[in-house]
């Protein structure tokens, strides 16, 4: 901020000097728009001649694709709700590069909502045993236990398996049993026509889904198939958030929750083992926030046992659900105060539309709790003083586009406040939260609103290659760790440098 404050000075100095020196408007002007340039995100990050070079190609298929957004507001992806863009993303030039572009870390991904539906309903569906049950409110629920313990349906519990040979078309079961678990709809305006409805519906596919997925064969297979998606997405890291349940198995046995951490923890290894390229993930413990304090506290409780046994793998807390129908963290203080020291905190904040309501305070308590990085932090920019802590103490903000419009806060990714963030040049991680909810894969949708959205036209390489660094130094990877994740990132950058001068990439 003191960098802004001086520039303010010296660009008031400059103009009165320009003024009584009568130079040029246009310089000037021209003065205003570098300056402009230079402050943002990415505007001292320096470009080596390939990757100049890679920038002027960057920037003339982004410019193409932009001038034909404008003249045909129809086709201006940049602009549409993501339901409606993604089969023009999907052929966009742009999409493709930045699929093949290394994508760094993803530093805010809830792991049940990870994985694409299409696999879901591919895989994880035919699983054999895989059954669903409705509840009283037509919600429903799919478990592989036997007998399930907690049963919450009025409808008895039904094999998947039957129901699809039943039924009259495979295709067109399959097709509704993704509705469960993907929010899209050609019509998002019609559908979801209040931020309540999208997230009930939301809130109710991770209900829908969970217990099936603490199955311990589907648990597994689930969470290869994550690191799969990210990986292929050329993303190199990532940070889950989880709650670490109970897992069962097939006998109706049920483990203790180490055996959760402990079956991330070897499912990491073993997957680094066969991509050495790839650097794992590490886990944030993430609590719904509308738990009763009591509840609360016993979570903590197993949270300071798990951390205390794995603390570089287990690194933090967090809380989450819709943050509007709170609990507002001023009130979750003793919960959080109550963690170890060695405990970092990650907390959603800001998540909201409303300006001074509690959610919106959430970004001041997480802010005094000294959090490591901020999630979504829609709201900053409404807190000149809040976004200047975050800006001198280096606080990342985990921003995740595409959530932020499904979830009913912003239609028009131009307008969201990320925009601001890049040209106050606020620390910023570009994340995607729940791709698999709604339709999405990877990070690369992301990233292409990033880019095309939130970034001002001529931004290009130097603000995506800025995002990518950041994704690794705002991590939770250790100095050791990060030297080595910088050395992994820098070749394949280089490769990809070369691959797009090769003309292989557009
Ligand atoms: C946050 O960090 C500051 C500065 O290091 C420290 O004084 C303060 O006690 C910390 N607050 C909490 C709640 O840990
Ligand atoms: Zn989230």
């Amino acid at each position: 901020m003191r960098r802004l404050l001086m520039f303010v000075v010296l660009l008031t100095a400059q103009l009165q000097i320009q003024a009584q020196t009568a130079l040029s408007y246009e310089q000037a002007r021209q003065a205003v728009l570098t300056a402009e340039e230079e402050l943002m995100t990415g505007g001292h990050t320096h470009l080596n001649t390939e990757e100049e070079k890679v920038d002027d190609i960057f920037m003339e298929y982004k410019l193409g694709e932009l001038a034909q957004g404008f003249r045909n507001a129809e086709q201006n992806a940049a602009a549409l709700h993501f339901f409606k863009a993604k089969p023009l993303i999907d052929r966009s030039a742009i999409f493709r590069f930045l699929q093949k572009m290394p994508k760094g870390s993803v530093l805010h991904v809830h792991n049940t909502a990870s994985v694409s539906s299409k696999w879901v309903v591919d895989d994880l569906s035919y699983m054999p045993g895989l059954l669903r049950c409705t509840t009283a409110t037509g919600q429903s629920i799919l478990s592989f236990r036997r007998t399930p313990k907690e049963h919450k349906c009025q409808s008895q519990y039904v094999l998947v398996s039957d129901e699809r040979r039943n039924s009259l078309d495979r295709q067109v079961y399959d097709r509704n049993f993704e509705r469960l678990i993907n929010l899209y709809t050609p019509v998002p305006e019609l559908e979801y026509p209040t931020i309540t409805r999208v997230w009930d519906r939301f809130q109710g596919m991770f209900d829908g889904l969970s217990d099936a997925l603490i199955y311990l064969p589907a648990f597994r297979a689930y969470h290869w198939q994550m690191l799969e998606e990210l990986y292929n997405d050329n993303v190199m890291y990532t940070e889950i958030r989880t709650s670490f349940k109970t897992l069962y198995d097939a006998s109706g046995r049920t483990f203790p929750r180490e055996r959760t951490i402990h079956e991330l923890y070897a499912l990491n290894q073993k997957f680094m083992k066969l991509h050495p390229d790839f650097l794992g993930f590490k886990v944030i413990m993430a609590v719904y926030r509308g738990y009763e304090l009591d509840h609360l506290k016993d979570i903590v409780e197993v949270f300071k046992k798990l951390h205390q046994a794995l603390p570089h793998f287990l690194v933090g807390f967090d809380l989450v659900g819709q943050e509007d129908k709170g609990k507002p963290l001023y009130s979750l203080l003793p919960v959080l105060r109550d963690l170890p020291p060695t405990a970092r905190l990650f907390l959603h904040g800001g998540e909201t539309n409303w300006f001074g309501a509690s959610t919106d305070i959430n970004l001041l308590d997480a802010l005094l709790m000294n959090t490591t990085r901020i999630g979504h932090g829609y709201a900053l920019a409404k807190h000149p003083i809040l976004l200047n802590a975050v800006k001198s103490r280096r606080i990342a903000v985990e921003l995740s586009p595409i959530s932020n419009q499904v979830l009913h806060l912003v239609w028009d990714l131009r307008n969201h406040p990320g925009s601001q963030f890049f040209a106050l040049d606020v620390p910023v991680v570009i994340c995607n939260d729940d791709p698999g909810f709604w339709n999405a894969k990877g990070l690369s949708y992301d990233f292409y609103y990033a880019i095309m959205s939130l970034a001002p036209n001529n931004a290009g390489l130097r603000l995506l290659k800025t995002l990518v660094w950041n994704s690794v130094r705002y991590s939770t990877l250790t100095e050791e760790e990060q030297t080595r994740a910088f050395k992994i990132l820098e070749l394949s950058w280089s490769r990809f440098i070369d691959d797009v001068l090769e003309g292989s990439v557009f």
